[in-house]
């Protein structure tokens, strides 16, 4: 059962007072099954941020559609967008994106007081989630009060703690050194093995990439091969 499709998904982004044209995605069709692990590799600058940005209704594509468990991303407007967001999509940024002024408790626990659930229900489920990536003893720290891979774990943690139906890495291990990385990709591997989640992962690790089920490879701005794990360049 497909969770996610693109279609003829494209990205172009005018710049300046020169408005020169960046066709940042130039046209991609995929689609993901529900339980499914996929990695998203390609060059700096190959599309792989913007085409997330675009999956998990962040940026609004030029054209081309989204459709996600069934629903077409354009036809919302941006207050249901924030919701899908909120509660089906958990989007680990590649610039973390914490909040300064809070906790990383409370920073965790944002999306679901956002969603109005009870205090001491977000507190669990923010401790539950900072435990499972190893961050616990640093929950009453700001983000500035942590080292970038600490706060990347944080953001990881913000993604899950509502359980969302998928998943939308961009760059999880890109902070991280190699045991605390092996970690983060051993707790998606488990999201996905274990519970069913759904995980597509931007990275530019090999060995990340490894650990998915299947590898998409985007090259200025379009995907140039599709290859499930083991399998030869489709
Ligand atoms: N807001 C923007 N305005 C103009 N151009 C942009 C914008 N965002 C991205 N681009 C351009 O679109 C292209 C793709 O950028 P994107 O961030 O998707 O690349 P990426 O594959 O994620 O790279 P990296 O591996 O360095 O993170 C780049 O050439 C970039 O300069
Ligand atoms: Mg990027």
């Amino acid at each position: 059962m497909s969770i996610l499709q693109a279609e003829q998904l494209t990205k172009t982004f005018e710049t300046g007072g020169d408005a020169t044209k960046v066709a940042a995605v130039g046209g991609v069709d995929f689609s993901v099954a529900k339980g499914e692990f996929v990695a998203i590799t390609g060059a700096s600058g190959s599309g792989k941020s913007t085409l997330l940005h675009m999956l998990g209704g962040i940026t609004r594509p030029s054209s081309g559609r989204v459709v996600l468990e069934d629903v077409d991303l354009a036809t919302l407007d941006d207050d249901a967008l924030a919701l899908i967001r909120r509660r089906r999509i958990g989007f680990i940024f590649q610039r973390y994106n914490l909040l300064p002024e809070l906790s990383l408790l409370e920073n965790v626990a944002l999306p679901l007081v956002l969603d109005g659930k009870g205090e001491a229900a977000c507190d669990a489920a923010a401790r539950k989630a900072l435990e499972a990536v190893g961050m616990a003893a640093r929950s009453g720290h700001r983000p500035d009060e942590l080292s970038g891979g600490e706060q990347q774990r944080g953001a990881i943690a913000r993604a899950l703690v509502t359980e969302p139906a998928i998943v939308l890495a961009d760059e999880p291990t890109g902070a991280l050194d190699s045991a605390n990385s092996a970690r983060v990709i051993e707790l998606l591997q488990e999201l996905v093995h274990g519970q069913h989640q759904t995980v597509v992962m931007v990275t530019h690790d090999p060995d990340s990439a490894a650990a998915a089920d299947r590898t998409i490879s985007m090259r200025d701005g379009l995907i140039f091969s599709d290859t499930a794990a083991g399998a030869g360049v489709s």
